[in-house]
Protein backbone atom coordinates (compact mmCIF):
# COMPACT_ATOMS: atom_id res chain seq x y z
CA UNK A 1 0.00 0.00 0.00
CA UNK A 2 1.37 3.45 -0.54
CA UNK A 3 1.73 5.61 2.27
CA UNK A 4 1.44 9.34 0.58
CA UNK A 5 3.40 12.39 1.96
CA UNK A 6 1.58 14.88 4.30
CA UNK A 7 -0.60 17.40 2.16
CA UNK A 8 -0.05 21.12 2.10
CA UNK A 9 -3.59 22.04 1.85
CA UNK A 10 -6.54 20.13 3.40
CA UNK A 11 -8.98 17.99 1.17
CA UNK A 12 -11.74 19.10 0.00
CA UNK A 13 -13.36 16.10 1.82
CA UNK A 14 -12.71 16.20 5.15
CA UNK A 15 -16.38 17.81 6.55
CA UNK A 16 -15.77 16.80 9.98
CA UNK A 17 -12.68 15.98 12.67
CA UNK A 18 -13.60 12.70 12.66
CA UNK A 19 -12.92 12.32 8.90
CA UNK A 20 -9.01 12.78 9.95
CA UNK A 21 -9.11 9.19 11.04
CA UNK A 22 -9.56 7.40 7.75
CA UNK A 23 -7.42 9.95 5.74
CA UNK A 24 -5.20 9.54 8.59
CA UNK A 25 -4.58 5.42 6.62
CA UNK A 26 -3.15 7.22 3.54
CA UNK A 27 -0.45 8.90 5.14
CA UNK A 28 0.91 6.54 7.68
CA UNK A 29 2.63 3.13 7.43
CA UNK A 30 0.74 0.38 8.59
CA UNK A 31 2.83 -1.10 11.51
CA UNK A 32 2.60 3.08 12.79
CA UNK A 33 -0.77 3.57 12.38
CA UNK A 34 -1.86 0.00 14.53
CA UNK A 35 0.60 1.91 17.26
CA UNK A 36 -1.66 5.11 17.22
CA UNK A 37 -5.44 3.33 17.08
CA UNK A 38 -4.38 0.82 19.10
CA UNK A 39 -5.40 -0.36 22.67
CA UNK A 40 -4.38 -2.56 25.19
CA UNK A 41 -5.46 -6.31 25.56
CA UNK A 42 -8.20 -6.97 23.56
CA UNK A 43 -9.34 -3.31 23.30
CA UNK A 44 -12.65 -3.65 25.26
CA UNK A 45 -11.63 -0.46 27.02
CA UNK A 46 -11.03 1.03 23.68
CA UNK A 47 -14.29 0.27 22.30
CA UNK A 48 -15.95 1.04 25.22
CA UNK A 49 -15.12 4.67 25.71
CA UNK A 50 -16.27 4.99 21.92
CA UNK A 51 -19.64 3.06 22.85
CA UNK A 52 -19.99 5.85 25.81
CA UNK A 53 -20.32 8.60 23.92
CA UNK A 54 -22.81 7.37 21.46
CA UNK A 55 -24.88 6.47 24.66
CA UNK A 56 -25.25 9.43 26.01
CA UNK A 57 -28.64 11.85 24.90
CA UNK A 58 -28.66 15.23 24.42
CA UNK A 59 -31.60 16.97 25.36
CA UNK A 60 -31.98 20.28 23.24
CA UNK A 61 -33.76 23.58 24.75
CA UNK A 62 -34.93 26.13 22.83
CA UNK A 63 -35.48 30.41 22.67
CA UNK A 64 -32.37 30.86 24.84
CA UNK A 65 -30.87 34.39 24.28
CA UNK A 66 -26.77 34.09 22.96
CA UNK A 67 -26.18 37.71 23.13
CA UNK A 68 -23.48 36.82 25.42
CA UNK A 69 -22.23 33.38 24.49
CA UNK A 70 -18.66 32.14 24.97
CA UNK A 71 -16.22 29.40 24.53
CA UNK A 72 -13.72 30.60 26.61
CA UNK A 73 -12.80 30.27 29.78
CA UNK A 74 -9.15 29.66 32.10
CA UNK A 75 -7.84 26.36 33.51
CA UNK A 76 -4.82 26.69 35.83
CA UNK A 77 -3.80 29.83 35.27
CA UNK A 78 -4.18 29.45 31.37
CA UNK A 79 -6.86 31.15 28.69
CA UNK A 80 -8.57 28.94 26.11
CA UNK A 81 -10.20 30.48 23.37
CA UNK A 82 -12.41 26.76 23.68
CA UNK A 83 -12.22 23.82 26.44
CA UNK A 84 -10.53 21.82 23.91
CA UNK A 85 -6.91 20.66 24.70
CA UNK A 86 -4.17 18.67 22.56
CA UNK A 87 -3.60 15.56 24.69
CA UNK A 88 0.50 14.58 25.27
CA UNK A 89 1.18 12.33 22.24
CA UNK A 90 4.82 10.53 22.16
CA UNK A 91 6.64 10.36 19.66
CA UNK A 92 5.61 12.66 17.18
CA UNK A 93 8.29 12.31 14.86
CA UNK A 94 6.59 8.87 13.75
CA UNK A 95 3.79 11.01 11.97
CA UNK A 96 5.77 14.42 10.80
CA UNK A 97 8.98 15.62 10.19
CA UNK A 98 7.69 18.75 11.91
CA UNK A 99 6.25 16.66 15.03
CA UNK A 100 5.67 18.23 18.35
CA UNK A 101 6.65 21.61 16.03
CA UNK A 102 3.79 21.18 13.95
CA UNK A 103 1.27 20.69 17.07
CA UNK A 104 2.46 23.51 18.86
CA UNK A 105 2.23 25.95 15.81
CA UNK A 106 -1.57 24.38 15.36
CA UNK A 107 -2.38 24.86 19.21
CA UNK A 108 -1.38 28.53 18.79
CA UNK A 109 -3.37 29.11 15.73
CA UNK A 110 -6.50 28.30 17.50
CA UNK A 111 -6.47 29.72 20.82
CA UNK A 112 -5.43 26.10 23.17
CA UNK A 113 -2.76 25.05 25.02
CA UNK A 114 -1.01 21.60 24.01
CA UNK A 115 0.19 19.39 26.38
CA UNK A 116 4.14 17.98 25.52
CA UNK A 117 4.94 14.43 26.60
CA UNK A 118 8.30 13.62 28.36
CA UNK A 119 8.09 11.22 25.38
CA UNK A 120 8.23 13.78 22.44
CA UNK A 121 10.78 13.53 19.74
CA UNK A 122 11.91 16.82 20.37
CA UNK A 123 13.50 18.64 23.45
CA UNK A 124 10.93 20.01 25.41
CA UNK A 125 12.87 23.59 25.34
CA UNK A 126 12.48 23.37 21.57
CA UNK A 127 8.40 22.57 21.97
CA UNK A 128 8.10 25.24 23.87
CA UNK A 129 9.97 27.87 22.38
CA UNK A 130 8.06 27.08 19.12
CA UNK A 131 5.48 29.80 19.47
CA UNK A 132 4.90 31.94 22.71
CA UNK A 133 1.53 30.44 23.28
CA UNK A 134 0.77 28.39 26.47
CA UNK A 135 1.94 25.01 26.88
CA UNK A 136 1.92 22.29 30.26
CA UNK A 137 4.44 19.75 29.87
CA UNK A 138 3.43 15.69 30.87
CA UNK A 139 5.94 14.16 33.26
CA UNK A 140 6.56 10.78 33.56
CA UNK A 141 7.79 9.92 36.58
CA UNK A 142 11.65 8.63 36.61
CA UNK A 143 13.12 5.89 38.84
CA UNK A 144 15.66 8.58 40.48
CA UNK A 145 13.96 11.29 41.80
CA UNK A 146 17.33 14.14 40.48
CA UNK A 147 15.89 13.11 36.79
CA UNK A 148 12.42 13.83 37.81
CA UNK A 149 13.58 17.50 39.41
CA UNK A 150 15.75 17.76 36.52
CA UNK A 151 12.70 17.44 34.26
CA UNK A 152 10.87 19.80 36.62
CA UNK A 153 13.63 22.48 36.10
CA UNK A 154 13.69 22.43 32.53
CA UNK A 155 10.22 22.48 32.39
CA UNK A 156 9.71 25.46 34.58
CA UNK A 157 12.86 27.27 32.56
CA UNK A 158 11.13 26.68 29.31
CA UNK A 159 7.96 28.62 30.73
CA UNK A 160 5.93 25.54 30.50
CA UNK A 161 2.49 27.12 32.21
CA UNK A 162 1.75 23.69 34.25
CA UNK A 163 3.04 20.29 34.77
CA UNK A 164 0.47 16.95 33.84
CA UNK A 165 1.56 14.19 35.77
CA UNK A 166 0.48 11.01 34.18
CA UNK A 167 -0.23 8.48 36.77
CA UNK A 168 -2.16 5.09 34.93
CA UNK A 169 0.65 3.92 32.80
CA UNK A 170 3.47 2.58 35.72
CA UNK A 171 4.20 0.02 33.03
CA UNK A 172 2.88 -0.62 29.56
CA UNK A 173 3.24 -3.16 26.45
CA UNK A 174 2.95 -2.77 23.14
CA UNK A 175 -0.52 -3.49 22.34
CA UNK A 176 -1.07 -6.80 20.47
CA UNK A 177 -2.48 -4.84 16.94
CA UNK A 178 1.02 -3.19 16.94
CA UNK A 179 2.61 -6.16 17.92
CA UNK A 180 1.19 -7.73 14.91
CA UNK A 181 1.44 -5.27 12.78
CA UNK A 182 5.45 -5.24 13.35
CA UNK A 183 5.50 -1.72 15.11
CA UNK A 184 8.91 -0.89 17.07
CA UNK A 185 9.53 1.75 18.96
CA UNK A 186 12.26 4.09 18.09
CA UNK A 187 15.71 2.27 19.61
CA UNK A 188 17.17 6.12 20.72
CA UNK A 189 16.23 7.11 23.91
CA UNK A 190 13.54 10.44 23.45
CA UNK A 191 15.89 13.53 23.99
CA UNK A 192 13.73 14.59 27.34
CA UNK A 193 15.13 11.29 28.68
CA UNK A 194 18.73 11.36 27.19
CA UNK A 195 20.31 12.29 31.02
CA UNK A 196 18.16 10.09 33.14
CA UNK A 197 19.91 6.87 34.94
CA UNK A 198 18.69 3.48 35.10
CA UNK A 199 18.17 2.40 38.75
CA UNK A 200 21.07 -0.27 39.50
CA UNK A 201 19.34 -3.31 38.84
CA UNK A 202 17.64 -4.87 41.52
CA UNK A 203 18.10 -8.73 42.53
CA UNK A 204 15.28 -10.59 42.88
CA UNK A 205 14.07 -12.70 45.51
CA UNK A 206 13.59 -16.78 44.49
CA UNK A 207 9.94 -16.23 43.40
CA UNK A 208 9.85 -12.69 42.81
CA UNK A 209 8.09 -11.07 39.57
CA UNK A 210 9.59 -8.98 37.56
CA UNK A 211 7.23 -6.78 36.71
CA UNK A 212 5.51 -6.79 40.65
CA UNK A 213 8.89 -6.61 42.73
CA UNK A 214 11.10 -5.46 40.07
CA UNK A 215 9.54 -2.67 37.66
CA UNK A 216 6.62 -1.57 40.07
CA UNK A 217 9.71 -0.55 42.69
CA UNK A 218 10.24 2.13 40.41
CA UNK A 219 6.31 3.36 40.30
CA UNK A 220 5.94 6.76 41.90
CA UNK A 221 3.45 6.03 45.08
CA UNK A 222 1.13 8.31 47.95
CA UNK A 223 4.79 9.24 49.45
CA UNK A 224 6.02 10.72 45.95
CA UNK A 225 3.37 12.35 44.81
CA UNK A 226 2.99 14.41 48.06
CA UNK A 227 6.51 15.53 47.72
CA UNK A 228 6.85 16.10 43.85
CA UNK A 229 3.70 18.62 44.26
CA UNK A 230 6.20 20.61 46.68
CA UNK A 231 8.89 20.42 44.18
CA UNK A 232 7.33 22.80 41.93
CA UNK A 233 5.95 26.31 41.36
CA UNK A 234 3.71 25.49 38.52
CA UNK A 235 0.35 23.81 39.45
CA UNK A 236 0.55 19.79 39.21
CA UNK A 237 -2.69 18.10 37.22
CA UNK A 238 -3.01 14.42 37.74
CA UNK A 239 -3.56 12.27 33.94
CA UNK A 240 -5.13 8.93 34.60
CA UNK A 241 -7.66 9.26 37.26
CA UNK A 242 -10.85 7.17 37.15
CA UNK A 243 -11.49 6.40 40.84
CA UNK A 244 -13.05 9.19 43.07
CA UNK A 245 -11.40 8.63 46.57
CA UNK A 246 -8.30 8.86 44.29
CA UNK A 247 -9.62 12.14 43.26
CA UNK A 248 -10.19 13.14 46.63
CA UNK A 249 -6.76 12.67 47.55
CA UNK A 250 -4.90 14.03 45.03
CA UNK A 251 -6.83 16.85 45.51
CA UNK A 252 -6.19 16.94 49.38
CA UNK A 253 -2.45 16.86 48.67
CA UNK A 254 -2.20 19.82 46.32
CA UNK A 255 -2.71 19.05 42.90
CA UNK A 256 -4.59 21.32 41.27
CA UNK A 257 -6.57 19.96 38.98
CA UNK A 258 -7.12 16.54 37.26
CA UNK A 259 -7.70 14.38 33.59
CA UNK A 260 -10.10 11.58 34.11
CA UNK A 261 -8.07 9.13 31.72
CA UNK A 262 -7.67 5.48 30.84
CA UNK A 263 -5.19 6.80 28.49
CA UNK A 264 -7.30 6.16 25.41
CA UNK A 265 -7.70 2.60 26.24
CA UNK A 266 -4.12 2.07 26.08
CA UNK A 267 -3.29 1.29 29.77
CA UNK A 268 -5.83 -1.44 31.55
CA UNK A 269 -8.16 -3.35 29.14
CA UNK A 270 -11.51 -3.68 30.98
CA UNK A 271 -11.72 -0.21 32.82
CA UNK A 272 -14.98 1.45 32.00
CA UNK A 273 -15.13 4.46 29.40
CA UNK A 274 -13.70 7.29 31.14
CA UNK A 275 -17.36 9.02 30.52
CA UNK A 276 -18.87 7.41 32.63
CA UNK A 277 -15.90 7.68 35.17
CA UNK A 278 -16.57 11.54 35.27
CA UNK A 279 -19.71 12.53 37.07
CA UNK A 280 -18.84 10.49 40.01
CA UNK A 281 -15.33 11.96 40.00
CA UNK A 282 -16.75 15.45 39.63
CA UNK A 283 -19.37 14.49 42.77
CA UNK A 284 -15.99 13.68 44.81
CA UNK A 285 -13.51 16.77 43.61
CA UNK A 286 -17.12 19.36 44.12
CA UNK A 287 -17.31 22.08 41.78
CA UNK A 288 -14.99 25.09 41.11
CA UNK A 289 -11.63 22.56 40.60
CA UNK A 290 -10.46 22.19 37.41
CA UNK A 291 -11.39 18.84 35.84
CA UNK A 292 -11.06 17.28 32.29
CA UNK A 293 -11.29 14.47 30.32
CA UNK A 294 -9.97 12.70 27.92
CA UNK A 295 -10.54 9.15 26.00
CA UNK A 296 -12.74 8.41 22.78
CA UNK A 297 -13.22 11.57 21.51
CA UNK A 298 -14.26 12.32 17.81
CA UNK A 299 -16.61 15.16 17.64
CA UNK A 300 -18.20 18.34 19.19
CA UNK A 301 -20.70 16.44 20.67
CA UNK A 302 -18.49 14.23 22.31
CA UNK A 303 -16.95 17.20 23.90
CA UNK A 304 -20.79 18.77 24.64
CA UNK A 305 -21.04 15.08 26.75
CA UNK A 306 -17.98 15.35 28.90
CA UNK A 307 -19.00 19.14 29.56
CA UNK A 308 -22.25 18.16 30.35
CA UNK A 309 -21.55 15.16 32.61
CA UNK A 310 -18.44 17.84 34.54
CA UNK A 311 -15.43 18.01 33.10
CA UNK A 312 -14.33 21.88 32.12
CA UNK A 313 -12.14 20.64 29.22
CA UNK A 314 -11.35 17.64 27.28
CA UNK A 315 -8.25 16.65 25.67
CA UNK A 316 -8.02 14.64 22.07
CA UNK A 317 -5.36 12.34 21.41
CA UNK A 318 -5.37 10.32 18.16
CA UNK A 319 -7.26 12.55 16.43
CA UNK A 320 -4.28 14.84 16.76
CA UNK A 321 -2.01 12.09 15.54
CA UNK A 322 -4.15 11.60 12.47
CA UNK A 323 -4.42 15.23 11.09
CA UNK A 324 -0.93 15.75 12.44
CA UNK A 325 0.30 12.77 9.72
CA UNK A 326 -2.22 14.12 6.93
CA UNK A 327 -1.81 17.99 6.76
CA UNK A 328 1.30 18.81 9.60
CA UNK A 329 0.50 22.13 11.75
CA UNK A 330 -2.70 22.69 8.63
CA UNK A 331 -4.60 19.98 9.58
CA UNK A 332 -4.04 19.67 13.58
CA UNK A 333 -5.48 23.43 13.47
CA UNK A 334 -8.05 22.30 10.82
CA UNK A 335 -9.23 19.48 12.95
CA UNK A 336 -8.98 21.42 16.22
CA UNK A 337 -11.30 24.38 14.12
CA UNK A 338 -13.90 21.74 12.74
CA UNK A 339 -13.57 19.95 16.23
CA UNK A 340 -14.66 23.48 17.86
CA UNK A 341 -17.58 24.51 14.83
CA UNK A 342 -19.25 21.18 15.94
CA UNK A 343 -19.17 21.96 19.53
CA UNK A 344 -20.41 25.47 19.09
CA UNK A 345 -22.83 24.26 16.64
CA UNK A 346 -24.14 21.86 19.22
CA UNK A 347 -24.56 24.69 22.08
CA UNK A 348 -26.48 26.45 19.23
CA UNK A 349 -28.80 23.83 19.38
CA UNK A 350 -28.88 22.58 22.55
CA UNK A 351 -29.93 26.24 23.86
CA UNK A 352 -26.53 26.50 25.76
CA UNK A 353 -24.77 29.67 25.40
CA UNK A 354 -21.84 29.30 27.55
CA UNK A 355 -19.68 26.48 28.73
CA UNK A 356 -20.98 27.08 32.30
CA UNK A 357 -25.04 26.52 30.71
CA UNK A 358 -23.74 23.04 29.75
CA UNK A 359 -24.38 20.55 32.61
CA UNK A 360 -26.19 17.27 33.06
CA UNK A 361 -29.53 18.37 32.78
CA UNK A 362 -28.98 18.85 29.17
CA UNK A 363 -28.22 14.90 28.72
CA UNK A 364 -31.50 13.08 28.46
CA UNK A 365 -31.98 10.66 31.39
CA UNK A 366 -32.09 6.83 30.87
C1 LIG B 1 0.15 7.22 20.09
C2 LIG B 1 -0.18 7.72 21.47
C3 LIG B 1 0.84 8.16 22.30
C4 LIG B 1 0.54 8.64 23.57
N1 LIG B 1 1.55 9.12 24.35
C5 LIG B 1 1.27 9.59 25.61
C6 LIG B 1 2.28 10.15 26.41
O1 LIG B 1 3.45 10.23 26.03
N2 LIG B 1 1.93 10.59 27.65
C7 LIG B 1 0.64 10.52 28.13
O2 LIG B 1 0.36 10.93 29.25
N3 LIG B 1 -0.34 10.02 27.34
C8 LIG B 1 -0.06 9.57 26.11
N4 LIG B 1 -1.07 9.09 25.32
C9 LIG B 1 -2.48 9.12 25.81
C10 LIG B 1 -3.15 10.45 25.42
O3 LIG B 1 -2.58 11.53 26.10
C11 LIG B 1 -4.64 10.44 25.73
O4 LIG B 1 -4.84 10.08 27.07
C12 LIG B 1 -5.46 9.49 24.84
O5 LIG B 1 -4.92 9.41 23.54
C13 LIG B 1 -6.89 10.02 24.76
O6 LIG B 1 -7.72 9.18 24.02
P1 LIG B 1 -8.08 9.42 22.47
O7 LIG B 1 -6.88 8.98 21.70
O8 LIG B 1 -9.25 8.54 22.26
O9 LIG B 1 -8.37 10.90 22.28
C14 LIG B 1 -0.79 8.63 24.02
C15 LIG B 1 -1.82 8.22 23.17
C16 LIG B 1 -1.52 7.78 21.90
C17 LIG B 1 -2.65 7.36 21.00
Amino acid sequence: MTVHPPLEQIPADILAAADYEDRAAQHIPPPTLAWLAGGSGTEQTLRANREAFITVRITPRLLNNFQTASTCQSLCGTSLEHPILLAPVGHQQLLHTEAERAVARAADATGTCMVASTLSSLPLEDVCAATAASKWFQLYWQPRREDTLRLLSRAEAAGYQAIVLTLDTPVQALSRRAHIAGFRLPSDTPPNLAECKPLPQRALAPGQSILLHGMMSEAPDWDDLEWLVTQTRLPVLAKGVSHPADAVRLKTLGVAGQIVSNHGGRSLDGVPASLHCLAAVREAVGGNYPLLLDSGIRSGTDVFKALALGADAVLIGRLQGYALATAGALGVAHMLKLLREELEVCMALAGTPTLSDINPGCLMGD
